[in-house]
């Protein structure tokens, strides 16, 4: 059995893009594989330094996860600073760790590009992610395009250590879902929360309806054959197996389909298939009590592995005095 390992931010509302380009296919993962999942609070402290914007993100994220079907059972779930074991992983692991190897790291450069005014943990940010990846032995990395070179990272960095100290740690693999579509957002750009394209999932429902009715349509004559790569068909296919999405395909080539009724079903749809797990969250949200053993215990499980790499390190190092 592989272990699977990912970290996620904590970046503020949900919405379908996060659920079909990556929650659904981690949660997933549970079912064959061990799983380790966690939100990464330490990582986001590098662009957020608000206490209240940090905690209800990252709470929120958690209380997603766990209603949208991520089960305590079945894997590890904890919030990533209830372990703090990974930062003391990062100190040892920055010095094995180049200088040019991070200079050379383009998700530092683009948020730098951005506005973002860096501190040196926004620098060292891939450091911490190796430990994150490294102190719990994972051996597969779902992760986005935009993560590969930060997988890559981790893994020099774990060979550097493992060829100075020995075999301590676990090379880990990248899964980058290649065959995954772009989920387009409502202007048919890249759906994110930061375009304001987004379809969000537990947000109130008139605002969900009211998204999906200004998804950007053409102006094709009624009966003329619309148009199947636009957002509206992609995004109405997500919800749809195989024989539906036919279906959908010969309605948009013949004539007399209207988008409004097309974005009236699609409203319906949306609502229906995240029905049972809003009833979840809402029912999370009125048992914080709940959630919060839910983390503490995965945080404990998540400490023992933790504390076995991290003391194999230590002592690979030479760090281990007091003894
Ligand atoms: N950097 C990742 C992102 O932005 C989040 C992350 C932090 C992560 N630690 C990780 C992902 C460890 C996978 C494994 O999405």
């Amino acid at each position: 059995m592989k272990r699977v390992l990912s970290g996620i931010q904590p970046s503020g509302q949900l919405h379908i893009g996060n659920y079909f380009g990556m929650m659904s296919r981690m949660i997933q993962y549970q079912e064959q594989n061990e799983l380790y999942c966690f939100i990464v609070d330490y990582h986001a402290l590098t662009t957020i330094n608000d206490r209240e914007l940090l905690q209800s993100n990252t709470l929120n994220a958690a209380m997603d996860f766990l209603a949208l079907g991520l089960d305590p059972e079945k894997s590890t779930f904890w919030i990533q600073s209830d372990v703090p074991q990974v930062t003391e992983l990062t100190w040892l692991l920055s010095t094995v760790t180049g200088m040019g190897l991070l200079e050379r790291a383009t998700s530092y450069k683009d948020k730098i590009a951005r506005g973002i005014s860096p501190n040196v943990g926004l620098f060292s940010y891939p450091i911490l992610m190796a430990a994150d990846i490294l102190c719990f032995g994972g051996d597969i990395v779902p992760v986005g395009k935009d993560q590969k070179q930060h997988l890559e990272m981790t893994r020099d960095i774990a060979q550097r250590f493992n060829k100075i100290y020995g075999d301590v740690f676990v090379i880990p693999d990248a899964d980058i879902n290649k065959t995954l579509q772009l989920i387009p957002g409502i202007d048919g750009q890249k759906m994110s929360k930061s375009y304001g394209n987004d379809i969000p999932i537990f947000a109130d429902e008139k605002i969900i309806c009211k998204r999906i009715m200004s998804i950007k349509t053409d102006s094709t004559p009624i009966d003329d054959p619309k148009d199947k790569n636009a957002p509206l068909f992609q995004i109405y296919s997500l919800f749809l197996d195989e024989k539906e999405e036919k279906k959908l395909e010969s309605r948009f080539d013949s004539s007399g389909l209207r988008y409004g009724d097309v974005k009236k079903e699609l409203a319906n749809k949306v609502i229906t298939y995240f029905q049972p797990y809003r009833e979840k969250r809402e029912y999370l949200e009125n048992h914080l009590d709940h959630v919060t053993q839910v983390l503490k215990d995965g945080a404990q499980k998540a400490a023992v592995e933790a504390d076995k790499y991290l003391t194999a390190a230590r002592s690979a190092m030479g760090l281990n005095y007091a003894k």
